[in-house]
């Protein structure tokens, strides 16, 4: 039996087989991208430059002296990689446990390809098991958890935890997203709302999911 820590390691060694020397790479957050950036160390990559999509994953990326790009210079990225909290094997996501939701999916939208690596298990059927990640602007907390409520959902702030970008985090329970695609532009259609960390509309194209058995690939999108 592997432990988490080893499947992340293993997803993220399948997932560093996709870049090439002299790329510019989006990054993700949390523990299986950090084990990325720990495999892109030992194995003296010489990356263009990577674009963070959080604090957390700048302090990483200095630490490994991989140069770190302003996405409004490096233009549209060949390539994403990051990791998330529930996946279905159609590679709609739910992201936002690290709390770099916005960061990510304004990465993942300005990327060609979007590479998500998960232990198995992160895969399920139907999203919503994990608490739907919303970022808010502060003042319209309440609002909008009462409008989460109206869609059905159980809102919880995430007390103590402000974003990189200033704001607040509400945690939504109680979510069986069959719909996830129209559920992701209701919530986005919420005043107060920055983002949602539903990946439906724009999920990841290939997901890499590594379990006892191994590392499967599954190239969702052409
Ligand atoms: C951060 C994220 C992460 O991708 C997600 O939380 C998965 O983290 P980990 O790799 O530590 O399990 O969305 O906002």
């Amino acid at each position: 039996m592997l432990s988490s820590t080893e499947k992340k390691r293993l997803a993220a060694e399948a997932a560093y087989r996709h870049l090439e020397e002299g790329m510019v790479l989006g990054i993700g957050t949390g523990s299986t991208v950090n084990q990325l950036i720990d495999v892109l160390i030992e194995r003296r990559i010489r990356l263009e430059g990577a674009v963070s999509s959080s604090v957390q994953t700048s302090e990483r990326l200095r630490a490994a002296r991989i140069p770190e790009l302003d996405l409004n210079a490096a233009g549209d990225l060949p390539l994403y990689i990051d990791g998330a909290d529930e996946a279905t094997p159609s590679g709609m996501l739910i992201k936002g446990g690290g709390a770099a939701l916005t960061r990510e999916k304004i990465i993942a939208a300005a990327s060609r390809r979007f590479i998500c690596i998960v232990d198995d298990s992160k895969v399920v059927g139907t999203l919503g098991r994990y608490p739907l990640p919303v970022e808010v602007i502060p003042m319209a907390r309440s609002y909008v958890a009462r409008q989460l409520v109206g869609l059905g959902g159980q809102p919880v702030w995430r007390e103590g935890v402000v974003t990189d970008n200033g704001n607040a985090i509400l945690d939504v329970h109680h979510l069986h997203l069959d719909e996830p695609a129209e559920f992701e532009a209701a919530v986005n259609g919420i005043v107060g709302v920055v983002t949602v960390g539903l990946f439906a509309r724009r999920g990841a194209d290939t997901l890499i999911v590594a379990g006892d058995g191994g590392v499967r690939t599954l190239d969702l999108r052409p």
